[in-house]
């Protein structure tokens, strides 16, 4: 069976790792490539990693229409803009998985205080499903839009939500400290992200209140059924890509947190809990679509928890190819591996 896809936003990271992972997908079949600034050019000479017919392949804008065999679009477009392609792609009969916070919150309130802007199509919100695939996989299938979480909420909500359905942990007084690669802020020149800037350095950023916070809050709250809050604050690290988020927990018989992580993941293909006290690194997860968890307790009523995923793979593109094949019913690991690369 072959499926025709659509990458909107394919010169940006995101997009190009789509690009990446559907080389080898038995029946996803990319056809067309969408781009904004470098819409007209060939994909090859804006992306040095792809090869063979892709390359050769010219990028359309990403408002132009779509191919009529077009089943299955990726929207991997700046928040603000993917909005409007979304709804463009839904209305022209195609399934969405859309890799920006455009669909990740159900109140227009909340959107607008994270993201400062006004939704074109807030009545969307209803219908579109949460893609964090542990917890969601059920809803995903069958559903013509996903919402792909975000990077740090995927690292963080990946542990903290079975501990608080549990009941043991203190859902209003959660610290996350987290550190992404600089791939995690796109491929659009800032000056913050010169190799000058980041380089041999580390910089913490987003404070009172990053975006990221509210989703977290949102669906901790909401996948937990426990009302959450949560103290975030996120770093850039001198690397591409990975990312690592510390939470530090309070609560009742944290002894008892490991292994209520245990049962959660047993069968999980992507999620790999290590044993108690042992900690994991972004080394060892770079290039996989698995998220390690490591789980140490610090005190009677505190333990610290570490999640690390590479932010293109499990905290965007991998998870959207993840929550695509639950979407059109295949089997929910093709074309990703849970394997790193290593060294
Ligand atoms: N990077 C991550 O680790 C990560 C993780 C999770 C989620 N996300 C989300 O995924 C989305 C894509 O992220 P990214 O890192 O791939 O971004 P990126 O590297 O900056 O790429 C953005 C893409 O969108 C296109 N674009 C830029 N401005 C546009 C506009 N006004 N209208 C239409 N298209 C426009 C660009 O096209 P041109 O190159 O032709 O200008 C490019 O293809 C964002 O919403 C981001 O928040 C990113």
């Amino acid at each position: 069976m072959n499926t025709s896809v659509a990458i909107l936003g394919a010169t940006g990271y995101t997009g190009s790792e789509l690009i990446r992972l559907l080389d080898t997908h038995p029946h996803f079949n990319v056809v067309h490539l969408g781009a904004h600034s470098q819409a007209g050019k060939k994909a090859g000479e804006v992306l040095p990693g792809i090869s063979g017919k892709l390359a050769s392949t010219v990028l359309a804008k990403s408002d132009a229409p779509l191919p009529e065999d077009v089943a299955l679009v990726f929207t991997a477009l700046p928040h603000g803009a993917a909005a409007q392609s979304v709804k463009n792609a839904l209305d022209a009969g195609k399934k969405v998985v859309d890799l920006s916070a455009d669909f990740r919150h159900k109140s227009h309130d909340i959107y607008k205080a994270a993201y400062q802007v006004e939704h074109p199509c807030p009545e969307l919100f209803e219908e579109a499903v949460y893609g964090l695939t542990e917890f969601t996989r059920d809803r995903i299938q069958g559903s013509r839009l996903v919402a792909n979480p975000g990077c740090y909420p995927t690292s963080t909500l990946l542990p903290l939500i079975p501990l608080l359905k549990s009941g043991l942990v203190d859902s209003e007084k959660i610290i996350i400290d987290s550190k992404s690669g600089a791939s995690g802020a796109g491929r659009s020149a800032k000056t913050e992200l010169l190799y000058c800037e980041v380089n041999e350095g580390l910089s913490a950023y987003g404070l009172p209140k990053h975006r990221h916070a509210w989703e977290m809050e949102e669906w901790a709250g909401s996948l937990s059924t426990q009302h959450t809050s949560v103290r975030f604050v996120p770093h850039i690290m001198p690397m591409s890509r990975g990312m690592l988020s510390t939470l530090h927990l309070t609560g009742n018989r944290p002894e008892t947190w490991h292994a209520i992580l245990a049962e959660t993941f047993a069968n999980e293909a992507f999620v790999n809990l290590l044993p108690e006290g042992k900690l994991p690194s972004t080394q060892a997860v770079k290039g996989s679509n698995r998220c390690d968890i490591g789980l140490a307790i610090v005190g009677k009523h505190e333990a610290v928890v570490v999640s690390c995923i590479d932010n293109l793979l499990k905290g965007a593109s991998g998870q959207a190819l993840q929550n695509a094949n639950v979407m059109f019913g295949f089997e929910e690991t093709l074309g990703l591996s849970a394997t790193a690369l290593w060294p």
